[in-house]
């Protein structure tokens, strides 16, 4: 198959503010104008806040197909793309488009490394409301996902996983321009979020990819039809380039499990670990895992790969290999077998619910930016994120709930913080009178893959 991510000589210098104007104004970029931004940005020849305009202009004007791949390209070419042929296990990947209380991928990693594939997961901070698997990582004592390329391969060899960020070898790019999107509300676009997911999947030297992409009140892309315009950009951007690519097209009108915030979602990913865990989080994880091991070929339909991934939490494997690669990248083991040993909040405090009925919507977003207030994000890049605050909800879309009854718990450092997180909980919750009707299911569709074998 051809490529179209080919490296390519490198770019002629262009003015950044000509290219800032030209995409302001709704024209098309070359990729030889994209490539040269993307060159100088990541060699600190543009600044901050010229990258900062071009970003929103993008946001605001859009880009088209060829400017998507210019842009992948360049910022898949702006370090190192592994080459993971030493490995006879299939290369499987899984990456989230950003949600609240998504700590799959922290399953995900071990989960698919036991049953035999090979992880080499690039992640992220948190993004604008969402949490990241980084931050998440980051709250374990001595974790270290800032690996060079030689010691992220030596944690792969030994047990199959391993989760690093972008670093300045892989992924610099996206490394900037993530943070800076994160404080510059620009987030928001499709082409940019496919460029950034895809130029870091791409690097790894994966053979496949399985997407999980959000929709609803809780995630970047609110509408379903956006949501799955951007997994076939996504889809088509991997199979383009010879990758077996899935996305999984998931519900985020709420948050998913029960926890949100760093050190609260390590403790809520070990407990599905270690099988039990709240039964949405559990069934997604069941359900990407059953895709990784399907497009790695190593069970036939994504059912045996969800059975697969049931075993494999039940014996315990995925969790021992959680604690290999977690002694491995440097982290303190007892966190597994004593949650008391992850940073904790100084105070807690119960939301109670206004009256008594049904929860019958939640604003998740509102959820997520409370999070962010308490500290679990950052407002300016260099902000650092407290891994201890967070949010523990006690009730979820269609539960019963009796005026007085906690909604949620906040668990924080500052009163301030606390205060204006909890204003903005306290709206963040719609109760009716009569239950909802149905459940909206978790998985709403499938892009790409083999569904003619699930
Ligand atoms: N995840 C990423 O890696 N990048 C984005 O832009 C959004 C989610």
């Amino acid at each position: 198959m051809t490529s179209t991510f080919r490296s390519r000589p490198a770019a002629s210098p262009i003015r950044a503010i000509d290219v800032i104007t030209k995409k302001r104004d709704g024209h098309e970029l070359s990729a030889a104008e994209i490539e040269s931004f993307i060159a100088a940005y990541t060699t600190g020849g543009i600044p901050d806040y010229q990258a900062s305009a071009w970003l929103m202009a993008v946001v605001l004007r859009g880009m088209s197909r060829t400017e998507t791949a210019a842009l992948t390209n360049a910022m898949l070419h702006s370090g190192e793309v592994l080459d993971l042929s030493e490995f006879p296990a299939a290369k499987v990947d899984k990456h989230s488009t950003g949600g609240v209380g998504d700590k799959t991928s922290l399953v995900l990693a071990p989960l698919a490394a036991a049953g035999g594939l090979v992880v080499p997961m690039i992640s992220g901070r948190g993004l604008g409301h969402t949490g990241g698997t980084l931050d998440k990582l980051e709250s374990i004592p001595g974790f270290k996902v800032n690996l060079s390329v030689a010691e992220f391969r030596r944690v792969l060899s030994a047990c199959g996983c391993a989760m690093i960020g972008q670093t300045a070898e892989i992924a610099p790019a996206d490394r900037k321009l993530y943070a800076l999107r994160d404080v510059t509300a620009t987030v928001e676009s499709p082409y940019l979020i496919c460029a950034s997911i895809m130029s870091k999947k791409l690097a790894e030297g994966i053979d496949a990819l399985v997407l999980d992409v959000k929709t609803g009140s809780g995630a970047f892309m609110k509408k379903e039809e956006d949501a799955i315009f951007l997994a076939e950009l996504m889809v088509e951007t991997g199979e383009r380039v010879g990758k077996k690519m899935v996305a999984l097209i998931t519900d985020m009108n709420q948050p998913l499990g029960t926890h949100i915030g760093n050190s609260l979602e390590v403790i809520e990913a070990l407990d599905v670990l270690r099988g039990s865990g709240p039964e949405d989080l559990r069934q997604l994880c069941l359900e990407l895992a059953g895709w990784m091991f399907y497009l790695g070929g190593i069970e036939s339909t994504t059912e045996l790969g969800k059975l697969k991934a049931e075993r494999l939490i039940r014996s315990g494997a995925a969790l021992e290999t959680f604690r290999t690669m977690l002694k491995l990248q440097g982290g303190d083991e007892h966190v597994i077998d004593d949650a008391s040993l992850l940073p904790r909040s100084k105070h807690a405090m119960q939301i109670p619910s206004p009256k008594t009925g049904f929860i019958s919507e939640i604003d998740c977003q509102a959820i997520g930016t409370a999070s962010v207030i308490l500290g679990g994000g950052r407002a300016k890049k260099e902000d650092s994120v407290d891994p201890s605050v967070g949010i523990i909800l006690h009730r979820k879309l269609g539960d019963a709930v009796s005026a007085g009854e906690p909604l949620c718990t906040i668990h924080y450092n500052s009163e301030t913080q606390a205060d204006e997180a909890a204003a903005l909980l306290q709206k963040s919750f719609r109760i009716a009178e009569a239950a909802p009707a149905k459940k909206k299911s978790l998985v709403h569709r499938v892009i790409g893959g083999d569904i003619t074998s699930r």
